[in-house]
């Protein structure tokens, strides 16, 4: 089965394809739209979740979401128009590091999409270049809760402590404003969801040819999860606007 088709199934119970929940998304939104007519730019947008919730509870919003995969983009778009708010959302289907705009962002988003970057500081840097004076990033990215086994760096990569990431962030000319890091709960019930939706999938098609193929899938990444990364990996919300000497 398809990369893509896969992904759709694990997501079916937690479209945000990030360890938050709905509260935490809310929350995250209302700090970074505080005014409710904000141009807001989404950077690796999936299926849009983030910008459809910040349209569908914000009529004066518009919203530009960028992302590679062409079937979290049609998604995106099905589920703005049964929202009704296809008028104020617009997709780009490429690469986030080849997007450009002429007019700039009250709001950036990036949850989950800075390996498409090279790392949390390169997808701030890229974030800065559509920001509006003033304007706001929300970003979230992964950090070491506890030093990482080789195996847990090898599946996801080169993370910090959450005290050096935030450091490194603070260096970089940002503030933080507000953050959040993701509960053990809100770890847990994302890798469930998306694991636990690939294993039902699979035993509710049986018959599929792809049945055992997805059964396999949901069976290794949920063992990667609970041997290899579970007890070490931890996921960080930031609400950044640029330090004024850095301006
Ligand atoms: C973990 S998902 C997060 C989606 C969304 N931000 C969310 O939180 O629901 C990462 C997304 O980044 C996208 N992505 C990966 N590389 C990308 C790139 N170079 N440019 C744009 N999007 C990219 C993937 O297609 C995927 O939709």
């Amino acid at each position: 089965m398809h990369r893509e088709q896969i992904s759709r199934i694990a997501h079916a119970e937690h479209p945000i394809k990030s360890p938050l929940d709905d509260d935490s998304v809310r929350r995250l939104l209302e700090r970074g739209l505080t005014r409710g007519d904000e141009r807001v730019l989404d950077l690796g947008c999936g299926g849009g979740e983030w910008l459809l919730r910040a349209l569908a509870t914000r009529p004066g919003v518009r919203a530009e979401g960028v992302d590679i995969s062409e079937d979290a983009l049609d998604q995106a778009a099905a589920a703005a128009r049964d929202l009704g708010v296809q008028d104020r959302l617009v997709l780009h289907h490429r690469k986030a590091e080849e997007f450009v705009s002429e007019e700039p962002f009250d709001v950036v988003l990036s949850f989950g999409a800075a390996h498409a970057f090279g790392g949390l500081l390169p997808t701030l840097a890229a974030a800065r270049r559509y920001l509006a004076p003033g304007g706001c990033v929300l970003i979230g990215d992964g950090f070491w809760e506890h030093p990482p086994s080789q195996d847990a760096v090898e599946m996801l990569g080169n993370f910090v402590d959450l005290a050096t990431t935030v450091d490194r962030v603070v260096a970089d000319g940002w503030t933080p404003v507000d953050g959040h890091v993701s509960t053990r709960q809100e770890l847990d019930d994302y890798e469930w969801a998306c694991w636990g939706s690939l294993a039902a999938w699979a035993l509710d098609h049986a018959d599929h040819p792809d049945s055992a193929q997805v059964l396999e899938t949901a069976t290794v990444r949920r063992a990667e999860w609970l041997r290899a990364y579970r007890d070490t990996w931890g996921f960080v919300s930031l609400v950044l606007r640029r330090t004024p000497d850095s301006a």
